[in-house]
């Protein structure tokens, strides 16, 4: 077994270890304002949304994992069955291992292999020139290729990249594919700052990933010996910040939500603040192995049914009525959007 196959095993049984079904990202800092008369019916509520020409019957998709070993090629193979049995979108993990080492390729072909007419994400670190980026959407005939970027992650990891020229790659691969980009986070959130140079080199679609859930730099930290960077534990802006940091885009991007999305509420806030879509990562792969593949589609299933709910009792039809709900800020969160100089 490569060092790579063994890191994406350990990267599976340690968001595990460390999976907290209590979010972090800051969904607990805001809230709806009930509508006792909405005057709509849960069967009239439209879920749909689109990432460019992809669309999608629900906003919410299984977010980039795995994929570069034997043991994750069968955890590809069962997140593509419940994808398809549950009509959601599906990312693998990042493809990178298999670009180097053909002969795993087969853990991220199967995803299609599975789902042969689902919508499937590639992924790649932001370093992967646009040979590998058309490479990587090929192995899986991909509807989008997610490109991730992922400094802290890397800077702990003792075998990570330490130079970071991103931006002239993410749009050489933005211009140079056929399919949609998006361009993701892996935890860590985004700033407006950093939204802006997306947006700058073309980005149509940016996942903020925020802090609040998953964290690499806990997951990574973990596997140095010493666990000598653990004061990295907390850095990153929350998903609620980072979509709060989106809000000057929102007409310029797709913004797409993940990190800490832990129930249909956080979900529905998520697009409330301007997302699009929301990608679920540790949750899935969490009742997956506890729970099953059976377990894990009614999970999703309820988690549809959660959100629709939620959208009825707002009296909101579709995701555009929704994204027009304004949400309570507590004390915390407006000194945030004072101190950032935010709109909201
Ligand atoms: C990830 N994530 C991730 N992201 C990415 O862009 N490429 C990758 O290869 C991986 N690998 C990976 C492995 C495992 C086991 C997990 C749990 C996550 C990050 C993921 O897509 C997402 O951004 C974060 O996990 C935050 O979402 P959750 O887990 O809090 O829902």
């Amino acid at each position: 077994v490569s060092i790579q196959s063994h890191r994406k095993d350990e990267h599976v049984s340690l968001a595990i270890k460390f999976y907290d079904q209590t979010s972090h990202a800051g969904f607990d800092q805001l809230r709806f304002v009930h509508q006792g008369i909405p005057e709509i019916s849960l069967n009239d509520i439209d879920t749909s949304t689109n990432i460019e020409n992809i669309k999608m019957d629900f906003p919410i998709y299984i977010e980039a994992m795995t994929g570069g070993s034997e043991y994750t090629k069968k955890l590809n193979q069962k997140l593509a069955r419940i994808a398809k049995s549950t009509g959601i979108a599906m990312a693998t993990g990042s493809q990178s291992v298999a670009l180097k080492d053909n002969s795993v390729a087969s853990s991220f072909e199967i995803v299609r292999e599975t789902n042969p007419n689902g919508i499937v994400f590639s992924n790649l670190g932001a370093s992967a020139d646009v040979s590998r980026a058309k490479a990587a959407v090929k192995m899986m005939n991909s509807d989008a290729i997610e490109i991730h970027i992922n400094t802290p992650q890397e800077m702990i990891m003792p075998e990570g990249d330490r130079e970071f020229n991103w931006i002239e790659n993410i749009k050489s691969i933005q211009e140079e594919l056929d399919c949609p980009v998006i361009v993701k986070e892996v935890g860590f959130g985004m700033s407006k700052e950093t939204i802006q140079q997306l947006v700058d080199a073309g980005v149509k679609n940016i996942n903020i990933s925020g802090k609040g859930g998953t964290s690499f730099s806990k997951i990574e930290n973990y596997r140095r010996k010493k666990q000598e960077m653990d004061y990295l534990e907390d850095w990153g802006q929350t998903t609620v910040e980072s979509l709060l940091e989106a809000q000057p885009f929102k007409d310029k991007a797709n913004i797409i939500a993940s990190g800490g999305i832990r129930t249909p509420l956080d979900a529905v806030k998520a697009i409330a603040l301007g997302a699009n879509s929301v990608g679920i990562a540790a949750p899935i792969l969490y009742s997956l192995i506890k729970n099953g593949e059976e377990e894990t589609i009614e999970y999703i299933n309820d988690f549809i049914y959660g959100m629709k709910s939620i959208m009825t009792m707002l009296g909101a039809k579709n995701l555009s009525e929704l994204q027009n709900k304004k949400l309570i800020l507590n004390a915390d969160l407006l000194s945030y959007v004072e101190q950032r100089g935010l709109p909201y």
